[in-house]
């Protein structure tokens, strides 16, 4: 063969490879209104930026006739590409080739990506879209799936791992993403379940579709498996390439700085008066947030999931920061077992990863009652607990108002090794609000009053005299615990440049094969 037939052949060969599966597939597939595996790299890399690795890869397989249909590429492309310039591994499965299942080759692939990010320490974006295990090669990709889980786990606090799920995610494979940082899910293409309906009918006999078992809605919401939730594959793609901006490239760098053209001496007047005047009315802290950050961009994680708590990534004269917010809309703020794990999981992500953690306290307390118990809260608010008091990156901690009892602890106290801890003028810290303290302490006196009205002003004076001794930050001033109460409008600058004193910490927690946090 001359040369320039054997050129012609290898732009052929990469031809045939880019269709997938073939045209009439790729067309099935845009009729359900997803992307090709290819687009979905084109949409999320850089223009030009893709490199691919291994298209010339088929199966192995000779089981059920599959030794006469194989395809270049084997239903996966892989590869590396820059985002923001910034180099990042990606594989994205291809559902035109058998339904973008899972062979010993595909997973090959997979894990050669993961492998060389692993080597020079860039994140890994997966993009999932597949029917699961190929079926016809049985044990073997069980084997494979298991090679990447193992990657997972080992590159679990290395390099930011992002999930993106644009189709079916069943069986086994949702593992993966779920050992991942960060997962999206898009609107009415994706689902994620570990069984089916079809399974779920036939071993509980419960009736329920697969939007309703597993859609990007429902684990964004109820079962807070996903992280993000985009209306359609476009937006999803924007969102993780928002995500990576604030991520370092691995966990020896630190985040990336961008020069801020936001003033850090802004003031800001409307957040002297946001405070209602009566500490049991809400208002919205993501109002606060929005005001102290730079330029109002705030991207929130776990948007619809735990409302009661607000985690998200923003930044602090261009240094990237973890926001953890207590939301006295929603639930009053108060700690249950979601907004722990929400919190806890975020608190550890951005200690994993360097990235500077600012907590914004209002919480009544803990949920109480027999659901919160029977479900365990008490190990599940020790997760958050945990996870901030084994947190080494700078932390502030700014108390807007109520901090009672164990959530004034957990929330990122002075010896949970909150490194700044301010308080507006409004704080009440103490061991709970007043109404269950005068309960507790006037039980005996209140037993003895018969007549409603006397009542009443006994718990009201009480009250008062109560709210005035300990709702308000000086106590907890006095003691050291609250190192500054600060003039609410002057927040963002207090916060700039405390972040700036710290900017230098270096602590570490003892030697040890791994923590034992509270799972
Ligand atoms: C081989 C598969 C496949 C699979 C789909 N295909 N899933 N081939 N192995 N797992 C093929 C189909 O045969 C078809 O080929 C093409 O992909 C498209 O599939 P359709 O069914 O036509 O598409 P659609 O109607 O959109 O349905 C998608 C689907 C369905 C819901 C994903 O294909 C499906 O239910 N697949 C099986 C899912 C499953 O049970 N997987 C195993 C899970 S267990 P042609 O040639 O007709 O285009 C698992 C274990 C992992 O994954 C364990 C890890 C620890």
């Amino acid at each position: 063969m001359a040369n320039q037939d054997k050129i012609n052949e290898l732009i052929e060969k990469r031809a045939k490879a880019r269709m997938g599966g073939g045209e009439k597939r790729i067309e099935a597939q845009h009729a359900k209104g997803k992307f090709t595996a290819r687009e979905r790299i084109e949409m999320l890399l850089d223009e030009g930026s893709f490199e691919e690795f291994d298209m010339f890869v088929t199966h192995r397989c000779n089981n059920f006739g599959l030794e006469n249909t194989k395809f270049l590429g084997d239903g996966v492309v892989t590869g590396h590409g820059t985002i923001d310039g910034r180099v990042v591994y990606v594989f994205s499965q291809d559902f035109t080739v058998f339904g973008g299942s899972l062979s010993e080759t595909f997973a090959q692939k997979i894990c050669k990506v993961m492998d060389m990010a692993m080597k020079v320490g860039a994140p890994v974006i997966g993009i999932n879209d597949s029917g699961g295990a190929r079926i016809q090669e049985g044990v073997t990709s069980l084997a494979g799936y298991a090679e990447i889980f193992q990657r997972n786990i080992e590159a679990s606090g290395v390099i930011p791992q992002i999930s993106a799920i644009f189709g079916p995610c069943a069986g086994g494979a949702v593992y993966s993403p779920a050992l991942t940082d960060f997962i999206l899910m898009s609107e009415n293409s994706s689902y994620m379940f570990v069984t089916g309906p079809k399974v779920v009918k036939t071993v509980t006999g419960e009736d329920i579709t697969t939007e309703d078992l597993g859609g990007a809605k429902v684990h964004a919401s109820k079962s807070g498996v996903s992280h993000f939730l985009s209306e359609n594959e476009e937006e999803g793609i924007m969102i993780i390439r928002k995500l990576l901006s604030y991520l370092p490239q691995n966990n020896l760098e630190e985040p990336p700085v961008t020069v801020s053209s936001d003033p850090i001496d802004r003031l800001d007047e409307g957040l002297n008066v946001i405070i209602p005047e009566s500490s049991n009315q809400p208002y919205d802290v993501k109002d606060v947030i929005y005001s102290l950050v730079d330029s109002q961009e705030f991207l929130e994680v776990h948007r619809n999931y735990a409302k009661n708590i607000v985690v998200g990534f923003a930044k602090f004269n261009g240094v990237p920061t973890g926001i953890i917010a207590n939301q006295p809309n929603y639930l009053a703020g108060v700690l249950d077992i979601e907004a722990s794990r929400k919190a806890a999981r975020f608190v550890r992500f951005c200690d994993a990863f360097n990235i500077q953690i600012l907590t914004l306290v209002d919480v009544p307390g803990f949920l109480p009652g027999s659901a919160q118990e029977y479900g365990g809260i008490i190990t599940h608010g020790a997760k958050l607990m945990f996870a901030y008091g084994e947190a080494t990156v700078p932390k502030i901690t700014v108390t807007l108002r109520k901090s009672y009892g164990g959530a004034h602890d957990v929330m990122s106290c002075k010896q949970l090794r909150g490194d700044l801890n301010y308080a507006w003028p409004t704080a009440e810290i103490a061991v709970m609000g007043a109404a269950g303290a005068i309960e507790v302490l006037e039980g005996r006196r209140l037993s003895e009053i018969t007549d409603p009205e006397e009542r009443a002003k006994f718990v009201q004076e009480k009250e008062e005299e109560y709210k005035n001794k300990f709702a308000n930050p000086y106590q907890a001033a006095a003691y050291g615990y609250i190192d500054d109460v600060i003039e609410p409008m002057n927040t963002r600058f207090r916060i700039v440049r405390g972040f700036e004193s710290l900017s230098t910490k270096k602590i570490k927690n003892p030697p040890k094969k791994h923590s034992n946090i509270p799972l």
